[in-house]
């Protein structure tokens, strides 16, 4: 068995302000937030008043929208490079957060092409980082994975290594405060597909399940918050913790089909990420439970939910599903999504019938 976070972990309110040495891996930060999450989070001003308190010099980059790109994040890499940064502030959700391990590689290896960055062999180690999540979903924190859009081949692509792991996360709940309800549902069901595809993962561990189970009692005790739609001080800081649990135990395992299949919704139909899952959630959980039964009802009973049914009518409360689909579009994606990596560790055998049968009956 092996088990890897090299990730330092500090939780609880005001864990930035209140460890600001740790947050200090250099004497140059490049600060990469998205347009909007640093300054509405109020996470950029803590670290601002950090660094500037400690006489550290930084740049800001804080042009990272939604699913970002590999030539982005090499434009912002070779920024980062040209500025002199010595280390990297990442803030946001899971694409700032994502986008900030590949601006470490780029930014020390300036020869390197774009498309480099999925040979996951750097001559220069990646910079070192610090990671503030201010959505509770990606869990990207605490895991080596960074997933990007390549343009060119019409999908989302992730590339990871025991170097692209952050040296540090802060974990403050007072950071997801602000964030709309529908953005709070679809990170949330992220953070729950995270759990679940890593507790039901072939290549899960007695340190992983042990974990995923917890977080899912976690999450489990917060369906109320998130079906009402309102969220104490507590709930905020338990959905980001849900979060960062089920990103340390995919760190370990790997998610399965549920993501694979969930990146063409989000590349094709531009459905967010964590709404992409929940809304297939339901289908694999129906599948799973035909081969590791047991394991299913445990993890519904973490859940506190009766059945893998009811955990699917709750999924559809909290998603905004407006979308329409068609056969031949499901058919079309998964062709490519039946050879995804991540098909080999589901718990059953994700055949081209089976993936279509799970598309057909949550899509169409
Ligand atoms: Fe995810």
């Amino acid at each position: 068995m092996k088990f890897y976070l090299p990730t330092k972990i500090y939780k609880g309110r005001n864990c930035v302000v209140e460890n600001k040495e740790q947050l200090l891996l250099g004497t140059r930060a490049y600060i990469v937030t998205g347009r909007t999450s640093g300054k509405l989070s109020g996470a950029l001003a803590d670290v601002e008043n950090v660094l500037n308190s400690s006489n550290i010099s930084y740049a800001i980059c804080d042009r990272i929208g939604n699913n970002p790109t590999v030539e982005e994040c090499f434009e912002a890499g070779k920024a980062a490079n040209e500025f002199g940064a010595d280390f990297i502030i990442g803030i946001g959700g899971g694409s700032p957060l994502d986008a900030a391990k590949a601006i470490a590689v780029y930014a020390v290896n300036p020869q390197m092409s774009p498309m480099d960055i999925y040979k996951c062999d750097y001559p220069a180690k990646p910079l070192p980082m610090a990671a503030i999540p201010t959505t509770a979903g990606t869990g990207s924190e605490v895991t080596q994975y960074s997933v990007l859009t390549v343009a060119s081949e019409q999908t989302k692509r992730s590339f990871s290594t025991e170097d692209t792991f952050y040296k540090v996360a802060f974990i403050d709940g007072k950071y997801t405060e602000k964030l709309p309800l529908q953005i709070t549902r679809n990170t949330a069901v992220d953070a729950l597909s995270h759990l679940i595809e890593s507790y039901t993962n072939t290549r899960s561990t007695e340190m992983t399940e042990y974990i995923a189970l917890k977080g899912m009692r976690v999450w489990g005790k917060k369906i109320k918050a998130l079906t009402e739609g309102v969220f104490t001080s507590e709930d905020r800081e338990d959905l980001l913790w849900a979060s960062t649990l089920g990103g340390i135990v995919i760190a370990q395992t790997g998610t399965t089909i549920v993501h694979s299949m969930g990146y063409p919704l989000t590349f094709y139909k531009d459905i967010p990420h964590g709404m992409a899952n929940g809304m297939l959630l339901e289908q694999y959980l129906a599948n799973a439970e035909k081969t590791i039964p047991e394991k299913v009802d445990l993890l519904l009973m973490n859940l506190g939910v009766a059945s893998v049914e009811d955990l699917g009518k709750i999924l559809k409360s909290l998603l905004l599903n407006t979308y329409t689909f068609t056969k031949a579009e499901t058919d079309l994606w998964v062709q490519s999504t039946v050879k995804a990596k991540n098909a080999v560790t589901c718990p059953f055998s994700a055949t081209l019938e089976a993936e279509t049968d799970i598309f057909e009956k949550s899509l169409l």
